[in-house]
């Protein structure tokens, strides 16, 4: 497995990732894995633990659905009932770690939680974005896809990334135990077109750690200035 996952990393990730800035991989978990990894993604959200997602850059608490119309949780993987989310994360996790040096980005040592996402299927999406526009520390934006049966034709929900400089767009229909990873940054805006059916995600960040220890000072003189200026 582990030289499987090592030939994974360097003979396919780390080109794929140079040269185009994305790439992806079906069967990544298997089927039987990857459908406990389903029904742990489905019990959340059956439970009711999924909640809007939020725009970054001051649209807290307003609900902007039309641009991001998906529900999310933030999981650790510790959590009861999320084991199977664990062991994909660790293998994510082992897939990066053997790219990092090759992608000459040995300053990712660390990673956001995973956010569950579900897009219910009525047509929401989430509009053209940059994940990480303003150094906020994101280097590698990793997903993973849930859906079983998914036809782009009739349910859309289509991943599209418009790749900067290029001419091309690149189109990722989020089926099942498809594993997806571009640079978070601004060579990759991309879109989730609208929905038609339910459509399962997991989602990861790895973080450049000094982006995003610069960041979070940053955001610390920010807030503090800010506590400065409303303290008479
Ligand atoms: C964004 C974004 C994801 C998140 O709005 O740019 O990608 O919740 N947000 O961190
Ligand atoms: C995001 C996002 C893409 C997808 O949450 O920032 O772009 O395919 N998701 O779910
Ligand atoms: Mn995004």
């Amino acid at each position: 497995m582990d030289t499987d996952l090592e030939s994974l990393a360097l003979g396919r990730v780390v080109p794929s990732l140079l040269d185009c800035g994305f790439f992806y991989l079906d069967n990544f978990l298997g089927e039987l894995i990857g459908e406990c990894v389903l029904d742990q993604v489905k019990e959340l959200h059956d439970s009711g633990q999924l909640h809007d997602g939020q725009l970054a850059g001051g649209w807290s608490g307003v609900s902007k659905r039309h641009l991001r119309g998906d529900k999310i949780a933030w999981v650790s993987g510790t959590e009861e009932g999320c084991e199977a989310i664990s062991f994909l994360l660790s293998l994510i996790d082992r897939l990066v770690m053997l790219c990092v040096a090759r992608l000459g980005k040995s300053s990712i040592r660390e990673r956001s939680k995973a956010m569950v996402s579900c897009y219910p299927g009525d047509g929401t999406r989430y509009v053209k974005h940059v994940d990480n526009h303003n150094a906020d520390g994101r280097c590698i934006t990793c997903i993973y896809y849930l859906n079983k049966n998914w036809n782009a034709m009739e349910h859309g929900g289509i991943l599209r990334i418009f790749p900067e400089g290029k001419s091309y767009v690149a189109d990722i229909e989020p089926v099942f135990d498809r594993l997806l990873l571009f640079w978070s940054d601004r060579r990759n805006p991309h879109e989730v077109q609208p929905s038609y059916s339910t459509r399962y995600a997991i989602t990861v960040w790895y973080f450049d750690s000094e982006e995003r220890a610069e960041a979070k000072r940053r955001f610390r003189d920010l807030t503090a200035s800010s506590q400065e200026r409303s303290t008479p």
